[in-house]
Formats: C-alpha cells, sequence, structure tokens
C-alpha cells in the first residue's frame, strides 16, 4: 500500500536521483575538493579519518563517500534512497576498494548499533519527512566517542524565503518545463542542480541556532563545534549571493522571453511571479548594500540580513 511518505520519499529519490549525472568530471572533482577545502578551513585533521569505518548517509552521487575513501578509511558505506545516485556513484568510485553504495534510509538504517567511528550526513535530514528520526538513526549507529557531522539548513536570510515563496510557482510550472528553462538560462550543472533541488523537493525543514544546539545536546553529544568558515558557495559572500539570485530571475526570464518555445506560454504568469519575487530579493540585497556602504549596518547586520543562520554545519563527539 502508498503511504503519502511512501509518495514523498520516491518523488525526493527521483529528484535527486536525476541530478548526479549531470556532473561531469571536473565538476565532480570540484565538488570532492569543495569537502577537503571546507574541512581543512574548519581545522578539520583530514588524515583522522585513516583506518575508521565511516557512513556517508545521504551520499547523493557519492562525492563524500569518495572523498573520504580516498583519504585514507578503512571503509566507508555511502547509502541513499535513490538507486539512480548510487549507480553514478559506484561508476565514479571504479577502483576504490574501501567504499561500497547501498540503498537505505536515513529514517531507518539497516545498520547495527555504534557500528560507525565517523557518520557524515550533509544536506539530507532536512528533505526527510521526519529529520528528528533520522537524526536518532544516525546517532544509534555511531560509536560512543565517534564523531557526527552534519549539514542542515539555516532559517533567514534572503534567499531561502525567496526559495519558499517561488516553490509553488515553479510547480505549478511543472518539472520539466523549469528545468528547459534552467537549460534556457544557460546555467552550469551545480546550479541546474541546486534550484531543480530547491524547487521541487517535497520536504525541507529550516533550524535556527538554539534548535541545533538543542538537537545534539539532547542525543547526547559533546564538543559541538557550528563551523562559520570555509563559507564556499553562496554563502561565502554577499555579492555571490546576489549572483545566484540573479541566476534564478534568469531562470525565469528566459521562461518568459519572446524567443522562449510557446509551449511556456501557458506558464506565463506563474513565471512572472517567480521572477518579480527573485528581483524583489535582489531589490532587498543591494538595499542592504546600499546601507552597509552608508555606514549604517556593519558587516556583521549586513550578513545577518543577507545570509541568516546560513547552513548549520556542524562537528560533534557522542558521548
Ligand atoms: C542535497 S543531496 C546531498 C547529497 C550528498 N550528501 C552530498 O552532499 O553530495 C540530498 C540527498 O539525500 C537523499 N535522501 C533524501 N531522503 C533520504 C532518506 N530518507 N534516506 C537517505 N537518503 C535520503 C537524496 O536522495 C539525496 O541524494
Amino acid at each position: 500500500m502508498t503511504t503519502p511518505q511512501d509518495a514523498s520519499t520516491r518523488q525526493t529519490a527521483e529528484l535527486f536521483g536525476d541530478l548526479w549525472h549531470r556532473y561531469d568530471d571536473r565538476l565532480f572533482e570540484a565538488s570532492v575538493q569543495l569537502f577537503y577545502d571546507r574541512f581543512r578551513a574548519n581545522g578539520f585533521d583530514l588524515g583522522s579519518l585513516r583506518g575508521q569505518r565511516c557512513i556517508d548517509v545521504g551520499c547523493g552521487g557519492g562525492r563524500l563517500s569518495i572523498a573520504m575513501a580516498r583519504l585514507g578509511a578503512a571503509e566507508v558505506i555511502g547509502c541513499d534512497i535513490s538507486e539512480e545516485g548510487l549507480r553514478d556513484a559506484r561508476r565514479r568510485a571504479t577502483g576504490l576498494t574501501n567504499v561500497r553504495f547501498e540503498r537505505a534510509s536515513t529514517l531507518e538504517l539497516p545498520y547495527p548499533d555504534a557500528s560507525f567511528d565517523f557518520v557524515l550526513c550533509n544536506g539530507v535530514l532536512h528533505h526527510t519527512p521526519d529529520p528528528l528520526r533520522g537524526f536518532g538513526e544516525i546517532t544509534r549507529v555511531l560509536k560512543r566517542g565517534g564523531r557526527c557531522f552534519v549539514l542542515l539548513y539555516g532559517k533567514g536570510g534572503l534567499r531561502w524565503p525567496t526559495v519558499m515563496k517561488i516553490r509553488p510557482h515553479a510547480q505549478a510550472m511543472g518539472y520539466a518545463l523549469v528545468d528547459e528553462a534552467i537549460r534556457l538560462a544557460a546555467l552550469p550543472a551545480n546550479k541546474q542542480r541546486t534550484f531543480l533541488d530547491d524547487f521541487f523537493v517535497p520536504h525541507i525543514t529550516f533550524y535556527d541556532g538554539d534548535e541545533i544546539h538543542d538537537l545534539f545536546a539532547l542525543h547526547g553529544y559533546r564538543d559541538m563545534q557550528r563551523w562559520t568558515t570555509g563559507k564556499l558557495d553562496h554563502e561565502s559572500s554577499v555579492a555571490v549571493q546576489g549572483e545566484e539570485l540573479g541566476q534564478m530571475a534568469a531562470v525565469f526570464d528566459a521562461a518568459l522571453a519572446p524567443s522562449a518555445p510557446p509551449h511556456f506560454a501557458a506558464a506565463r504568469a506563474h513565471a512572472g511571479t517567480a521572477r518579480d519575487e527573485t528581483r524583489a530579493a535582489l531589490a532587498d540585497l543591494r538595499a542592504v548594500e546600499a546601507e552597509f556602504a552608508a555606514g549604517r549596518i556593519d558587516e556583521r547586520e549586513r550578513d545577518w540580513r543577507v545570509h541568516g543562520w546560513g547552513h548549520h554545519r556542524v562537528l560533534a563527539t557522542r558521548i
């Protein structure tokens, strides 16, 4: 029998499954490098994974599993609900003997208690219907004294509230049309992936700092570090955030352009609203920049208004 949860899980798996193969080798390697750069920038000793038993929960196309395997982990398991992502990950991991990819949900991990030294769960739990249960599962499989790294979306800022306003319009336009508009806008594959995820993934949960703190504290973690350096993507600066909002607007501009194919005509109203929302966010960003330039707000206030909490990247040790 199909439950609503099954349907949304299937939709999530299909959505992400369609994304990884868009990465060519260069983009894939760049995404592995991003992991090394970000972890190093936050003082994480990459050599400390050598000999460890690691799991990458919600591994997608496998970039982080492969990164850990290359660092000399004794064994890495990458698991995901998307068979397409796993297939892509297996192909990319050819030649590595210390990594394997399995189909499993973070809501029900098929691994014994306390069986891993390092659990990594990057950008996954907030896309499940029950993040708390998922967090309970990743904690259950972690050994006492083992380390857990999680990325969860943060509340506030300009980007996510805009995405949440756009989502109903993008969904009304439909996946195929938005995908086509993204291609017409000639965005790079990693942006295609990001925008399609953002607009169509069934579940998105956001957290503030207190919620993140409580999540780890109540599950029995110590030495919690919330990483604030190594912001290397759309959070790296106000300018990059502006560029990304510009790219988002370009998607709907492409859908509305006179040169767009005739089948875009029926979606004009939704594309128009989505474009206006994105332009409004860009205008807000420019206004924040102007206030900063005029000395009316400091850098901290500028960054808070633009980025909000930003992604929570948290490393902690299980007690
Ligand atoms: C934003 S992607 C992140 C992929 C990978 N962690 C990375 O950083 O490249 C989210 C991934 O979570 C997976 N996912 C969503 N719900 C899941 C669940 N319940 N169990 C396992 N994986 C899940 C999706 O299929 C997708 O591959």
